[in-house]
C-alpha cells in the first residue's frame, strides 16, 4: 500500500478520539510525546557502541530500587521518557522502574490529570548482544482529589489495578521500531518510516490467536516451579505422545516485550511463574509496569493475562515496585494455566516436590 494511502500515529489518534466528542486531546497529547520519547532511544539504541550519548549517562552502574544494576541505556532511556513527558501539562507524576519514588512534575510546568508508568528500557541484558529491547508503557487517571489540588503525587496514587488503565502500550526496538499501542479499543500497531521519522499504521486490529504450539518460559527456573507450572510444562514437552497429543515449540529472548510482541503477531504463551526461587519476589516481573500494560494490550487482542491463578488487570496493587506472577497470550492455554493452578495438586510417587519434607506435603 502506497505511504499516502496509510494512516500515521496521530491520525489513528485523531480517528480514535473522534468517538469521544467529549474529549480534550489530552491524552492524544500524552502518547505523542511518548512516542517521541520511544523515537528517541531507538535511535540511541540504533547506533549502538557508536553513539556518543552513552558516555554522558550518568549515574550507570548503580542499582536500582529492584537491586539491579543499571545498564547506562536503562538511565538514559528513563531520563528521555521523563525529559518527554514533564513539561506538556498532561501529566499528575510518573513512576519507572529505575525511579524508587514517583517523579513529580516540576512547579515551573503546569500538571494534568493522567499518571505515566513505565519501563524505559525493557529486556536490557540484551543490549550488549544485539537483541531486540524496547520500551513499556501505562496510562493511568490521578485520583480526582490529586488533580483539584494540585499536590504531588504519593505511591499510592499509583496502586490502581490494570483494569483501569486508559491506555497501554510498547515499543520495540528490533529489526524496525514498532510502536504498539492500545486505547482500550483493540490494538494497533504502527512501524517507524525511518526516512519520515513518523510511526505508520502497519498492523491495524492485531488478535491472538486463541489457540498455540508455542511457548516461553525460562526453564532453567524449573526445579523452582509451583506443581501446576510444572504440570503444564511437562505436559508440553510430551509432545504428540503426551496428554495434549501435539508436539510443542519453545521461544526464550529474555526480553519480555519482544516476546509479547511474537505473541500478539503469532500466539503463543508466556510464563514467567510465581517461584520459590526467592520467597522475597513473589515472581520476576512488574506488576505495575511491566504486567499491567501487556496485560492491557493482550485482553484488548483478544488474548488473555493472568497471575496464573487470577486475572492480572484485577489485582490491586499494594507496592509501587511489586512485582507478580505473569502468564499471558493465547487464551486457551492461559486459562488451561489457570485451571491447573485451581485443581488439586496430584501426589506423584517419587516426585521430590511431594518428599517428606518437601513444601507440597499433605
Ligand atoms: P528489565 O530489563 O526491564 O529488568 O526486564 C527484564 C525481564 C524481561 O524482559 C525478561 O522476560 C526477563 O527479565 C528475563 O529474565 P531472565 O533473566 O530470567 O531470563
Ligand atoms: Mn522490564
Ligand atoms: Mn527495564
Amino acid at each position: 500500500m502506497p505511504l499516502s494511502q496509510r494512516w500515521t500515529l496521530t491520525r489513528y489518534l485523531i480517528e480514535e478520539r473522534r468517538r469521544y466528542p467529549g474529549a480534550s486531546g489530552d491524552l492524544n497529547a500524552l502518547i505523542l510525546d511518548i512516542s517521541l520519547a520511544c523515537k528517541a532511544i531507538a535511535r540511541i539504541v540504533a547506533f549502538g557502541e557508536l553513539g556518543d550519548s552513552l558516555a554522558r549517562a550518568p549515574q550507570a552502574g548503580s542499582l536500582n530500587v529492584q537491586g539491579e544494576v543499571q545498564k547506562p541505556l536503562d538511565v538514559l532511556s528513563n531520563e528521555i521518557f521523563v525529559r518527554m513527558n514533564e513539561w506538556n501539562g498532561q501529566l499528575a507524576g510518573m513512576a519507572s522502574e529505575e525511579m524508587d519514588d514517583p517523579k513529580q512534575v516540576p512547579h515551573a510546568y503546569s500538571r494534568g490529570k493522567y499518571l505515566l508508568v513505565f519501563d524505559p528500557l525493557d529486556g536490557s541484558s540484551n543490549i550488549d548482544v544485539n537483541v531486540s529491547v524496547g520500551s513499556i508503557f501505562s496510562i493511568l487517571r490521578a485520583p480526582q482529589e490529586v488533580v483539584d489540588s494540585g499536590r504531588d503525587v504519593t505511591d499510592a496514587d499509583f496502586l490502581q489495578p490494570g483494569a483501569a488503565q486508559v491506555a497501554a502500550g510498547y515499543a520495540l526496538y528490533g529489526p524496525t521500531t514498532m510502536f504498539v499501542l492500545s486505547v482500550g479499543n483493540g490494538v494497533a500497531g504502527f512501524t517507524l518510516d525511518p526516512n519520515l521519522g513518523e510511526f505508520v499504521l502497519t498492523h491495524p486490529n492485531i488478535l491472538v490467536p486463541p489457540d498455540t504450539q508455542e511457548f516461553a518460559i525460562n526453564s532453567s527456573n524449573s526445579r523452582f516451579w509451583e506443581p501446576p507450572v510444572k504440570r503444564y510444562v511437562d505436559e508440553c514437552l510430551a509432545g504428540k505422545t503426551g496428554p495434549r497429543g501435539k508436539d510443542f515449540n519453545t521461544r526464550w529472548i529474555a526480553s519480555m516485550v519482544a516476546e509479547a510482541h511474537r505473541i500478539l503477531m503469532r500466539g503463543g504463551v508466556f510464563l514467567y511463574p510465581r517461584d520459590t526461587k526467592d520467597a522475597s519476589k513473589p515472581g520476576r516481573l512488574r506488576l505495575l509496569y511491566e504486567a499491567n500494560p501487556i496485560g492491557f494490550i493482550v485482553e484488548q487482542a483478544g488474548g488473555r493475562a493472568s497471575t496464573g491463578r487470577q486475572p492480572m488487570l484485577g489485582v490491586k496493587p499494594t507496592e509501587l515496585h511489586q512485582r507478580i506472577g505473569l502468564v499471558f497470550g493465547s487464551r486457551h492455554e492461559v486459562e488451561r494455566i489457570e485451571r491447573y493452578h485451581h485443581e488439586p495438586i496430584k501426589r506423584e510417587v517419587g516426585n521430590p516436590l511431594f518428599a517428606e519434607r518437601s513444601l507440597f506435603r499433605d
